[in-house]
């Protein structure tokens, strides 16, 4: 009997023990600069969030689960990040055609790529 009960309080331990390993890690986005976050949170967030009700938004680019991924995914999400912005391909037109106020303005585009680029070879360099 009191062999049996102390398996039963090890395997809640145990189970407790993965639970709290399972929690979702806290968001990433406060390492962002003000400014960057601001602009991400007014314009990208919304589609890009493991949480997003944009299924292909949400499986190009999750910026709440960003520090999960290894180095290199980091650096090419970095890279994306960059073109998109440079080709004017996000936030897509038809999204800013419904939510004009989200659009990026010259300023905002440019403080992404610039930080985006920064990030990244900050990544190259401590490989
Ligand atoms: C209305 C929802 C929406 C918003 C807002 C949005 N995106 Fe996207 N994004 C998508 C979807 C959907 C895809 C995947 C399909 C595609 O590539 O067009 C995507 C893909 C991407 C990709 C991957 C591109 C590739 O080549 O695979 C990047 C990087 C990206 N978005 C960055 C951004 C950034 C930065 C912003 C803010 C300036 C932003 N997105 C705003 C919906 C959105």
């Amino acid at each position: 009997m009191k062999k049996s009960l102390s398996i039963f309080t090890l395997v809640i331990l145990v189970l407790g023990l993965v639970a709290l390993s399972a929690k979702k890690p806290a968001k990433t986005n406060s390492s962002m600069p003000d400014d960057v976050k601001a602009v991400i949170d007014n314009s990208c967030y919304g589609c890009h969030n493991s949480e997003s009700r944009n299924e292909d938004g949400k499986k190009a680019l999750q910026f709440d689960t960003f520090e999960e991924l290894t180095t290199i995914k980091k650096i090419h999400a970095y890279k994306e990040i960059e073109e998109v912005l440079d080709e004017s391909e996000m936030p897509p037109k038809k999204f800013l055609e419904r939510f004009p106020d989200k659009a990026l303005n010259e300023d905002d585009k440019k403080l992404l790529m610039d930080w985006s680029k920064k990030e990244a070879e900050a990544l190259v360099k401590g490989m």
